[in-house]
């Protein structure tokens, strides 16, 4: 059977963990390993963007050919399927052509669409609900620098986007502490809230100093999403006192580190001083992308040929 990679929360501990140790090795070899160049072997894989994109673009056409694959990047607009052709159409057609898809999307429904009509894994690029590839990097990113990620008092500061889903979804797989604080009005998808909030070690707060006491990781992510660009003056005011600066900083462990999925407005949700501090791991974050995507690559396709 296909494996999609929709919601982080579709992966059990044990493989997001398995996906983690391969990415490791990934990266150390990334330059010598000849046998993961094999792993997609001339597999057609295309990229669907409806949205801007930096790093999951570029990390994912470079994974791509690492392991042996060919990348198309389609931007929507350029396909039938932005004049309207029905997912469902697009979805089956382009399964008898390729191996894979990487789909970025505003409603997260179509990508669910296109995953259900298409005979071959679809993998969620981003949607306005959830960014599951950009969290599996990040706790990559954490078990590089912690070892043991469930022991850590993570807090997320900012809005209840589809950043903060997908950590609601990483705390549900691994238990570890999780605090976010959130404006009133912009708290995360109320069903992944009914659900964290059973847990004692998860909190919801509108007081970011409350969310960072303590913390081994803060974390935050833009005020104004791809797609909320109208809402953008309201969003400016109503996220006052939610930005990461060294004062909130100082509240936090003396080692805690900062992640931020970038791209960053500094001066709103974050400032220059924080990115470039030596507790920032954001482009360390950004660069464990390519071998955090590898390895789910390689988790997915390895499945595939067994079956
Ligand atoms: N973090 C992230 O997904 O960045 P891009 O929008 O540049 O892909
Ligand atoms: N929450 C942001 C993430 C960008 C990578 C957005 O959806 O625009």
């Amino acid at each position: 059977m296909k494996r999609d990679f929709i919601n982080l929360i579709d992966f059990t501990k044990e493989e997001v963990l398995s996906i983690i140790k391969r990415a490791s090795l990934f990266k150390k070899t990334r330059h010598s390993n000849s046998k993961s160049r094999k792993v997609l072997d001339r597999k057609t894989i295309a990229l669907i963007f409806e949205k801007s994109s930096t790093r999951t673009r570029v990390s994912f056409e470079v994974a791509i050919n690492e392991l042996g694959g060919i990348p198309i990047f389609l931007n929507v607009r350029d396909i039938q399927m932005g004049r309207g052709e029905p997912i469902k159409d697009t979805a089956r057609v382009l399964s008898s052509y390729l191996h894979g898809i990487v789909y970025r999307c505003f409603k997260h429904e179509m990508l669910c669409e296109l995953a259900k009509y298409s005979s071959i894994p679809v993998i969620n690029g981003l949607s306005d609900y959830s960014h599951p590839v950009q969290v599996l990097s990040d706790l990559f990113t954490l078990y590089e620098h912690f070892g043991d990620i469930k022991k850590l008092n993570i807090a997320w500061v900012g809005d209840g986007n589809n950043m903060a889903n997908s950590w609601i979804e990483a705390h549900l797989i691994f238990g570890f502490n999780l605090t976010m604080a959130c404006p009133k009005g912009y708290e995360p998808d109320h069903q992944l809230l009914k659900k964290a909030l059973k847990n004692k070690n998860f909190k919801l707060t509108n007081n970011p100093v409350e969310a960072v006491y303590g913390a081994d990781v803060i974390n935050t992510d833009v005020w104004i999403s791809m797609g909320d660009e109208e809402e953008s003056e309201q969003r400016k005011k109503d996220f006052k006192g939610f930005q990461v600066n060294k004062n909130l900083l100082k509240k936090a462990k003396k080692n805690a580190v900062v992640l931020h999925c970038l791209p960053a407005y500094r001066g709103l949700e974050i400032t220059e001083d924080v990115i470039e501090s030596k507790q920032s791991l954001i482009f360390v974050q950004a660069e464990n992308r390519l071998h955090a995507q590898k390895a789910l690559l390689e988790f997915i396709f390895k499945k595939e040929r067994s079956v």
